[in-house]
C-alpha cells in the first residue's frame, strides 16, 4: 500500500471518531434493554499473565441489575491493594500511549540502517523510504485509534495530557515519556491484532473455526429459557475482545464475558460501548510484523473494524463483561446454564482448579463447552510452573471431577490471530468437547466409571 491509502482512511476515520464518541454511547444505551445496563464492565481484580504485576481493580461498576450480577463481590480492599490497582492502570495506559513512540523508534532504526548503506545499495532499494514514511502514517492512524480507546478509560492522572492534546502533539513531544518495557508493548501490539480475530471481516475464518463449534453446541444443548421461563445464563471466561459472548447475547442468551487483562478490557469496552456501526475505523495491525512479508502492501494492509455493529442486539438483550480473575470474581454458586471456554483453559496455573471452578459454577444438568489447544501459558516458567497435562490426562481429570462427556472432537484446525498474507502460518489442531454436570450428584460415580472406560476404549 502506498501512503495515499493511509491518508484516504485517516480523514474519514477522524470524522468517525467524533461521531463514535458522541453517538456510540447514546445509541448503545443499555438502559433501554429491560433496564439492564449491559456491556457493563464490572468489578474486578486484574492480573496480567507473565508480568509480575498482579493488581486488583475497581474499574467502575455501573448500575447493574441485581439478579444478573454473577457474584456480588463483598471483598474489602486495603489501601495498598487500591494503590496497586491504580499503578496497574497507569502502567497499561502508559503502554498504550507509548505505542507511537515505540513504533517510530523502530522505524527510525530502519531508516538509520538504510541511510548507513552505501549509495550503491541504497539505489537498489528505491521504494524503501516511501515505505518507511507509509509505516509512520499507519502508526499515526493506529495511535489515533488507541487514543479513542483510552479516552473511555476513567481515572486520569492529574498531569496527564488530555487525549486531544496527546493526539495533536508531534511524536517528538512524547520524548520525555519514560520507556515502556517490551512485555507491555507486546501486549499493546497483541491487542491491536486481536481486532483482526474478533472484529474484522478478515477474522471470519478464525471465528468460524473457533467460535462456530461452540455456538453450535450451545444452540444444540442449551434451551434459551428454562422451565420457569428465565433466560439461560452463559459465561465465557477469558473472552479477549468479547466477540464470542457478544454472539451468545445475539442468539438471545444472557451472556457474560470475563477478562482480567486491562489491555483487552480497555479495547473491548471501546468496541462494545463506543462503536455504533460497522466499519467505523481502519487500523493497520501488521505494520509491526518484521518478517515473512511478501510485499510492502501486505505489511501496510488495513482492516476495517468492527465488521458488524456491536449494537446489533435485540432490544431486550442481556450482555455484560465482568472484569477480573475468573477464579476470584465468580462464586461457585451453581447457577450458570453453560460455561464456554475458547483458547482459555491452558491459561491456568492449575488446570484442575479451573475444572473444579467450572463445575461449581454450573447448575446441575448444565454444560461446559470447550475448544482450544493445550498451550500452557505457564509452562517452563521457573518461578511459577503449571500442571502440564496431556489431553488424555486432562480428560480423565474432567471425568473424575464429575462431568459426563457428551461429545468430543480432536484435530480441529484453528488459526489464532493469523496474518493471512504472511509467509508463516501456524495452525493449531484443537480439541473440542461438550460436557455436562449430572443432574444428580450421586450419579457421578457410575458416570466416572462409564466415561473412564469410554476414554480407554477410544484412544485418539
Ligand atoms: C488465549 S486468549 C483467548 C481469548 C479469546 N477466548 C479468543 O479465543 O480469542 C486467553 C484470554 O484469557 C484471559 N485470561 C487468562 N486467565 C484469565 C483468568 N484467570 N481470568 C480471566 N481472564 C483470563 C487472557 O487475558 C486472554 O485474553
Amino acid at each position: 500500500m502506498d501512503s495515499i491509502a493511509c491518508e484516504e482512511v485517516s480523514s474519514p476515520a477522524a470524522a468517525d471518531f467524533a461521531a463514535a464518541s458522541e453517538n456510540g454511547k447514546a445509541e448503545f444505551n443499555y438502559a433501554e434493554a429491560e433496564e439492564e445496563p449491559r456491556h457493563d464492565f464490572h468489578d474486578h481484580h486484574f492480573h496480567e499473565h507473565g508480568s509480575n504485576s498482579h493488581s486488583h481493580s475497581h474499574v467502575h461498576s455501573d448500575a447493574y441489575h441485581k439478579d444478573q450480577v454473577p457474584h456480588p463481590e463483598e471483598m474489602v480492599y486495603s489501601d495498598s491493594d487500591l494503590e496497586e490497582e491504580r499503578q496497574h492502570f497507569r502502567t497499561v495506559k502508559a503502554a498504550f500511549r507509548y505505542y507511537r513512540k515505540h513504533c517510530f523508534k523502530k522505524i527510525g532504526r530502519q531508516k538509520t540502517h538504510y541511510l548507513a548503506l552505501s549509495s550503491t545499495h541504497r539505489n537498489k532499494l528505491p521504494s524503501l523510504p516511501a515505505h518507511l514514511d507509509a509505516l509512520r502514517q499507519c502508526t499515526d492512524v493506529n495511535y489515533q485509534f488507541i487514543l479513542r480507546i483510552l479516552e473511555q478509560i476513567p481515572f486520569d492522572e492529574p498531569n496527564e495530557p488530555t487525549m486531544e492534546v496527546a493526539a495533536q502533539s508531534p511524536a517528538d513531544q512524547t520524548e520525555s515519556m519514560p520507556p515502556v518495557g517490551s512485555f507491555q508493548m507486546d501486549k499493546v501490539h497483541t491487542t491491536i491484532r486481536m481486532f483482526v480475530r474478533d472484529w474484522s471481516a478478515e477474522g471470519a475464518l478464525e471465528r468460524h473455526q473457533s467460535y462456530d463449534p461452540l455456538l453450535n453446541a450451545v444452540r444444540k444443548y442449551v434451551p434459551l429459557r428454562d422451565k420457569e421461563g428465565d433466560r439461560a445464563k452463559i459465561l465465557n471466561p477469558g473472552s479477549g475482545l468479547g466477540r464470542l459472548p457478544w454472539e451468545l447475547a445475539r442468539m438471545g442468551y444472557t451472556s457474560f464475558g470475563n477478562e482480567f487483562s486491562l489491555y483487552m478490557l480497555f479495547a473491548s469496552n471501546f468496541v462494545l460501548n463506543c462503536c455504533s456501526e460497522a466499519d467505523m475505523y481502519k487500523i493497520y495491525p501488521w505494520i509491526g510484523q518484521a518478517s515473512n512479508n511478501m510485499s510492502s502492501a501486505d505489511k501496510l494492509a488495513g482492516i476495517s473494524v468492527p465488521d458488524v455493529s456491536p449494537t446489533d442486539l435485540s432490544p431486550d438483550h442481556c450482555f455484560g463483561m465482568v472484569a477480573g480473575d475468573f477464579l476470584e470474581v465468580f462464586h461457585r454458586d451453581g447457577t450458570w446454564s453453560a460455561v464456554v471456554t475458547c483458547f482459555f483453559i491452558d491459561t491456568a496455573r492449575n488446570i484442575l482448579e479451573y475444572i473444579e471452578h467450572i463445575y461449581g459454577l454450573l447448575r446441575p444438568g448444565a454444560f461446559w463447552f470447550n475448544l482450544g489447544p493445550l498451550l500452557y501459558h505457564f509452562a517452563d516458567r521457573a518461578q511459577e510452573g503449571c500442571t502440564e497435562l496431556t489431553y488424555e490426562e486432562l480428560k480423565e481429570a474432567i471425568i473424575r471431577s464429575g462431568f459426563v462427556f457428551l461429545e468430543e472432537r480432536c484435530d480441529i484446525p484453528c488459526l489464532y490471530v493469523q496474518n493471512a498474507r504472511s509467509m508463516l502460518r501456524s495452525e493449531y489442531r484443537c480439541i473440542f468437547f461438550a460436557c455436562q454436570k449430572p443432574l444428580e450428584e450421586n450419579t457421578q460415580v457410575s458416570n466416572h466409571e462409564t466415561e473412564v472406560k469410554y476414554r480407554l476404549s477410544t484412544e485418539h
